[in-house]
């Protein structure tokens, strides 16, 4: 991190949240677009893709792999097939994207030959096993630091055999590398998971013409995938959940808001920060629901928060969105918990540390637990103003612009070139919205 990595952000000062807004393009959709696209036969056109870091390197490696990838206007051409895919030259870079390196890993599985996948220093403390593990059950070789559970991973493909999966942790990124592997298997794969996860490499398989089947089991759910051609077609990326979510947190706790945050992805496993927001008191109503796509227009106006409880079979639904929920629950009446999230712990920081040191650097009491952190909400009074660190974390770097909203002074957050691997645009759109 550079001395320049650093934006200083005031407080609303009498200003609020108003009008409307479309977050960056949904970046686990893109991720998953990209792929199918390249996999798929003829041209795909995708319209809305994600423009940060993370979606980028996995639009180079899917080139890498021998798709076609082109801009057009706003869009990309992806030109793909199955047989144009092959063993890439060089090392694929996933930058910073945990998804990135686990859906590709599942995804060359399916190719004859060698790749090597690796990433940042953050990618290279994530575990892999979690990957790794299944992959070797259905006979991909796959090689790494510490016998294959940290990056830079090495994979070799080809002849797969399809397999029945239970997952040991909810992992959607876990799910679908096995089912993008499963696309080359020998038979039908099958994916037990405990906890319904996001479901968009489903959802967006089965656009593709591929049959997958999906059978609800209680808060869990069986994927059973079987092998068959992707046929190209246009793919329309919706508003990514979490990143409305700061908006969402932003429009909530300062006075005077109402915002409308247009077309975000509402679907499984993604819209668990509304439900915890409304119950929390959140004034949050979702309009224009468009039930194939999944989507809803959210509005968000000024509400007095309270504090809540956070836990269970909703948590895969809301793991990216604890950092800036922790925000909302610093400004809520009472004592908000997470729990049964220890996840955390390994996402592009250990975001129970993380979160928990940038909310202290605010004045705000917070608590570390094992697998999740309590915060004591300061009621509507206003944050201390200080300096927070993103501690390379996106969503730290985020969130603490979102507090900064409420503090007494100026916020000023140290290494906020992160914002780049999701939200380039991030102070822009939140200095377009604070009117
Ligand atoms: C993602 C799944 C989640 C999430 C990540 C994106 C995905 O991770 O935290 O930001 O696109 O599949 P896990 O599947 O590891 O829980």
């Amino acid at each position: 991190m550079s001395v320049q990595d650093q934006l200083v952000f005031g407080p609303a000062g009498g200003r609020a949240l108003r009008g409307r807004l479309r977050a960056p393009g949904d970046k686990s959709v893109s991720h998953r677009a990209l792929l199918i696209a390249a996999r798929a036969e003829g041209r795909s056109r995708i319209r809305g893709l994600s423009n940060g870091e993370d979606v980028r390197h996995t639009l180079e490696a899917v080139a890498a792999l021998g798709a076609v990838v082109e801009r057009s206007g706003g869009e990309i051409v992806v030109d793909g097939g199955a047989e144009r895919l092959h063993e890439p030259d060089a090392v694929l870079d996933v930058g910073n994207s945990g998804t990135g390196i686990r859906l590709l890993a599942g995804y060359v599985a399916g190719l004859d030959g060698l790749t090597v996948l690796q990433g940042d220093a953050s990618i290279a403390r994530r575990p892999m096993d979690r990957v790794a593990v299944p992959l070797r059950a259905m006979g991909a070789t796959v090689d790494g630091r510490r016998g294959g559970s940290l990056p830079p991973l090495a994979v070799r493909g080809g002849n797969l055999r399809a397999i029945e999966y239970h997952l040991p942790v909810a992992s959607a990124q876990v799910k679908s590398a096995v089912l993008l592997a499963g696309l080359a298997a020998d038979g039908a794969t099958c994916v037990v998971e405990p906890v319904a996860t996001r479901a968009h490499t489903e959802e967006m398989l089965v656009a593709a013409g591929v049959d997958v089947l999906v059978a609800r089991d209680g808060a869990g759910a069986r994927v059973t995938l079987r092998p068959g051609p992707l046929q190209a077609g246009p793919i329309d990326v919706p508003a990514d959940p979490s990143q409305a979510a700061f908006w969402a947190v932003a429009a909530c706790i300062t006075p005077g808001s109402d915002l409308v945050l247009e077309d975000v992805y509402v679907g499984h496993g993604r819209a668990g920060f509304i439900e915890v927001l409304a119950r929390m008191g959140a004034r949050v109503s979702l309009d224009n629901r468009d039930p194939v796509r999944h989507t809803a227009d959210i509005r968000v106006q000024h509400s007095h928060l309270k504090g809540t409880d956070v836990g269970g079979d909703e948590v895969p639904s809301l793991i990216d969105e604890v950092p800036v929920l922790a925000v909302a629950a610093a400004m809520a009446e009472g004592t908000t918990t997470f729990s049964d999230a220890a996840e955390l712990r390994v996402k592009e920081t250990d975001r129970i540390a993380t979160t928990v040191q940038m909310l202290r650097a605010l004045g705000v009491q917070a608590e570390a637990a094992t697998d999740g952190l309590s915060v004591l909400g300061l009621a509507g009074a206003p944050l201390r103003a200080g300096v927070t660190d993103s501690s390379g974390d996106h969503r730290i770097a985020m969130a603490s612009a979102v507090a900064a909203l409420m503090a007494s002074g100026d916020v000023t957050v140290r290494g906020w070139q992160a914002t780049a691997t999701s939200y380039p645009g991030f102070s822009e759109d939140r200095h377009k919205c604070l009117q």
